[in-house]
Formats: C-alpha cells, structure tokens, sequence
C-alpha cells in the first residue's frame, strides 16, 4: 500500500511569538550579515524561501538595498510576514506570496539571491526544490540554503535555553542525522549545479551560483 506523505503543518503563530521574536530574534541580523558577505548580493531580487513569519527577510531588508520576497507554503506565513515588516517599517522592500519551493511563483532568471533558512528539511522533494531555486536564479545570482544559528556562541546560548525542550532537541539531532552534508552534495551533482555544502561549528549551508556560461 502506498504510503500518504505527512504534510507540513505547524503553529504559525506560536512560532513568530516564541520562537522568531524569542529564543532566535537575536540570530537573524548575524546570519542576513553571514549571507550579504558571502554571496556579495547587497542589491536587486530576493527570495527567503520557506521564510516563515519574515525575520531574515526583514533583517536582509535592513542591512543592504535588497527587495525581499518571503516565500512561504503556510498562509499564516505570509500574512505574519508581511505585519513583521510593516512593525520593522521596512514593508516597502519586504513583501510575501504563498508558494511551495518545489514549484516556485517566480519567472525563469529573475531573482539574484535565494536564501532560505531552516526550511529545506521539511520540503516534501528537496532536489526538485534546488533545481526550482537554480531555475529562478539569474546567472551569476546565489543561493544559500540551510539552517544554522548564526555563531557557535549564539548556537549553545540557544541549546542552554531550549534544555528542557526533549522534542525540539530530539527533532532537531533526527533532522542533522537525515540529512549530512553529502545528501545535498549529491542531489547538486544530480542537478549538474556547481556548488558545496559549507558546514560550520553552528551551520550547514548549501551554497551555488548560477553560471553566466549555460551548457
Ligand atoms: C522551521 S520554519 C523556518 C522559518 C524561517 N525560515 C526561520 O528561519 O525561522 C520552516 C518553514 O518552512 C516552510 N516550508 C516547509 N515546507 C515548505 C515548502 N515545501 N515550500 C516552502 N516553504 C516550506 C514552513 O511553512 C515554515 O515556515
């Protein structure tokens, strides 16, 4: 018998209240930085793919001349997203769309950043949703996609707070064991993508460009 896949659901709400404007405010303004630095993509088209409530998209938005498009498969999302930025006055910069990362509402090469944090582990065909991202790439844009804390020191501040959590800690060791850096390596070779997974003392990011010479 075939096996019905769980959807993704979870409290949007309660997520923006304690976890995004709680115990992981303070890591959105060190990663959107980490990210800006990186990819030197200070300007143009961005997409924070599974963005939730917004918090990366806004604080991208502060730090460089971005416009940013939250991209989220949760309404609640979207809607939350688009109050972050009004409250953090960065709404003429920072917008929001429902939409699933394996069939993104973008046009082929037309977005110079996607970013995405935290969201590809949950995303029902990882590589489908990689080469959805290249496709929206201009070439020479950047992705960056992962999940990570920001800082080792941010990382243990967080697992001190979150000590008494058993599931969140249980999911998050189940989520690092599913998928090692090689899982993602390998799906970029699948999809011919010239890129690396970087893993860090408090991160793992999938990181490419798009080639301005197309095969
Ligand atoms: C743990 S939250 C992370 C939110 C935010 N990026 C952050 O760093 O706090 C995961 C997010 O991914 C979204 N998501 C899950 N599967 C998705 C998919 N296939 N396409 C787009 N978004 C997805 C969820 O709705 C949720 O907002």
């Amino acid at each position: 018998m075939k096996q019905e896949k769980e959807r993704y659901t979870f409290n949007a709400a309660e997520f923006n209240e304690k976890v995004m404007k709680g115990h992981f405010k303070k890591i959105y303004p060190v990663i959107a930085r980490q990210i800006l630095e990186r990819t030197g993509i200070t300007s143009g088209r961005c997409i924070d793919l599974g963005g939730g409530p917004g918090m990366l998209a806004v604080e991208l938005a502060k730090a460089s001349a971005l416009d940013v498009t939250v991209c989220d498969v949760t309404f609640e999302c979207v809607a939350l997203a688009k109050e972050n930025s009004r409250e953090h006055g960065v709404h003429e910069r920072v917008s929001a769309v429902q939409g699933t990362a394996e069939k993104l509402p973008f046009d082929d090469n037309s977005i110079d950043l996607v970013v995405s944090r935290g969201s590809i582990f949950f995303w029902e065909d990882q590589q489908k949703g990689l080469s959805e991202v290249y496709r929206v790439l201009r070439p020479g844009g950047w992705a960056y996609i992962g999940g990570g804390f920001g800082t080792a020191e941010l990382l243990q501040e967080i697992l001190a707070e979150k000590a008494d959590d058993v599931e969140w800690n249980e999911k998050r060791k189940e989520r690092l064991a599913k998928n090692p850096p090689g899982h993602f390596e390998a799906m970029l070779r699948n999809l011919g993508i010239d890129g690396g997974v970087e893993r860090g003392e408090a991160s793992m990011w999938i990181i490419f460009t798009k080639s301005t010479t197309q095969p």
